[in-house]
């Protein structure tokens, strides 16, 4: 078929198979020209066929040969019908891991349920016998909770006052004010329940019981603090409550990891274009404006620089820095004064007309189609392409 972007609200509903091998294979390029890394051996990623999560498989994968299982829900091609875009990536991922002899295998399916956290264990025993580094790189906007049966959704509001600020349809370059209510009660309990640290402490117990980890075994999962900019609705809204439980989980986690001398970290990570991110109001007009400010000074990353400078500067090390409430911060180029200071000035004066040459408008759209596999100058889009693919280790 001919497979065009088509957008609805703030994602894409169509993905190109080869935009998104493209995509992949750029970002196993660049771990490739940075040389062998320190990762450990069998890895498992959670969340692991898109944005961060993805990023990680790489960097194990091609950065220090590492076997990687991956979980994550994504939707399969149909006659006519595109997959969405971590099925391509998966597929590209493992096509090219499998031709240089890297174990590397996948399942597709709702991680936060029993059914997959078995399915998963069983893989594991069965192929790597134990698991060194467990990433944690879940974003989803609902979870089942596997003892209670509740769906809970999570929300992005602000706590305790409505908030109003500017924000950009990043199609359309309109900027123009947002207003959000503030949440209830509920809709904290809620957001903690899906994005907040219960589920990766649930997958951590269970590899434990059935003996799956290594000593020095050690998991990683993935926060944001973000400016001033963005807090109420960000760090100090409902998101930002998870975000608190996550990072306190981590100490849980590593409580409960001291007979095998295991641990458990965040890494606070810099904003970017992700699929997630781009759901969330003010977010995008932020990212245009970092973005610009971040290329000016010539700090900009994606997610695979990101994870390449967690893994060697980090996550790694014989001692790991962390800042004073125990977090890894890769945001640190984002969050520099200077880099902050000129992002606040743009904000005051970003409007429809000036967004356009202020703020990276451009970069951001261009990432967002990337995301799908579109706007890639190597892919023609004008030939047919077939959308049925498969993960070659999909189990
Ligand atoms: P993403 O949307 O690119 O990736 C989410 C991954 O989770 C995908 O692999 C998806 O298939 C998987 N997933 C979602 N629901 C699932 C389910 N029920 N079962 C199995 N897999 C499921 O997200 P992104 O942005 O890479 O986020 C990952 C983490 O990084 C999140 O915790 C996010 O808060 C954090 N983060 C993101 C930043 C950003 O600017 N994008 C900045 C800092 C942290």
């Amino acid at each position: 078929m001919i497979i065009e972007p088509k957008t609805r609200g703030f994602i894409c509903i169509t993905s190109h198979p080869k935009g998104c091998e493209k995509s992949v294979l750029n970002q196993i390029d660049y771990i490739k020209s940075k040389g062998k890394i320190e990762s450990p051996k069998n890895v498992l990623v959670i969340g692991a066929s898109t944005g961060f999560g993805l990023a990680s498989r790489i960097t194990s994968a091609f950065g220090s040969n590492s076997s990687t299982i991956g979980v994550f829900f994504e939707k399969p091609p149909l006659e006519g019908k595109t997959a969405s875009s971590g099925w391509y990536n998966t597929a590209a991922f493992e096509t090219e891991a499998h031709k240089e002899g890297i174990y590397a295998k996948s399942i597709n399916g709702d991680a936060f349920s029993n059914e997959i956290k078995q399915k998963t264990l069983e893989l594991i025993k069965k192929d790597l016998g134990q698991i060194d580094l467990v990433v944690y790189s879940l974003a989803s906007p609902v979870r089942t909770h596997p003892v209670s049966g509740i769906r809970h959704k999570s929300t992005l509001k602000p706590i305790g006052n409505a908030y109003t600020n500017k924000t950009v349809d990043f199609h359309t370059g309109e900027v123009k004010n947002i207003s959000i209510d503030a949440c209830t009660e509920e809709d904290i309990k809620n957001t903690v329940a899906v994005m907040g640290g219960e589920d990766w402490e649930m997958w951590i117990d269970e590899l434990k019981k059935k003996d799956l980890l290594s000593s020095n075994f050690k998991t990683v999962a993935y926060s944001y603090i973000g400016p001033k900019l963005t807090e109420a609705v960000y760090r100090k809204g409902t998101i930002g409550k998870a975000k608190d439980h996550l990072e306190k989980t981590a100490f849980t986690i590593t409580d409960s990891l001291k007979d095998i001398n295991g641990k458990a970290y965040i890494s606070v990570n810099k904003a970017l274009v992700t699929q997630s991110s781009s759901a969330i109001p003010v977010i995008p007009l932020y990212i245009s404006l970092l973005y610009k400010v971040m290329k000016e000074n010539g700090v900009q990353e994606g997610c695979i620089e990101q994870m390449h400078r967690l893994y060697t500067e980090r996550l790694f090390l014989d001692q790991v820095p962390t800042d004073s409430e125990g977090r890894i911060r890769i945001d640190d180029w984002e969050m520099r004064p200077d880099i902050q200071e000129k992002v606040s000035q743009l904000w005051e004066k970003a409007s429809t007309e000036t967004l356009s040459s202020i703020g990276d408008l451009k970069g951001y759209k261009t990432e967002f189609f990337n995301l799908f596999g579109f706007n890639y100058d190597e892919v023609d889009y004008k030939i047919e392409t077939n959308e049925i693919v498969n993960i070659p280790g999909l189990q």
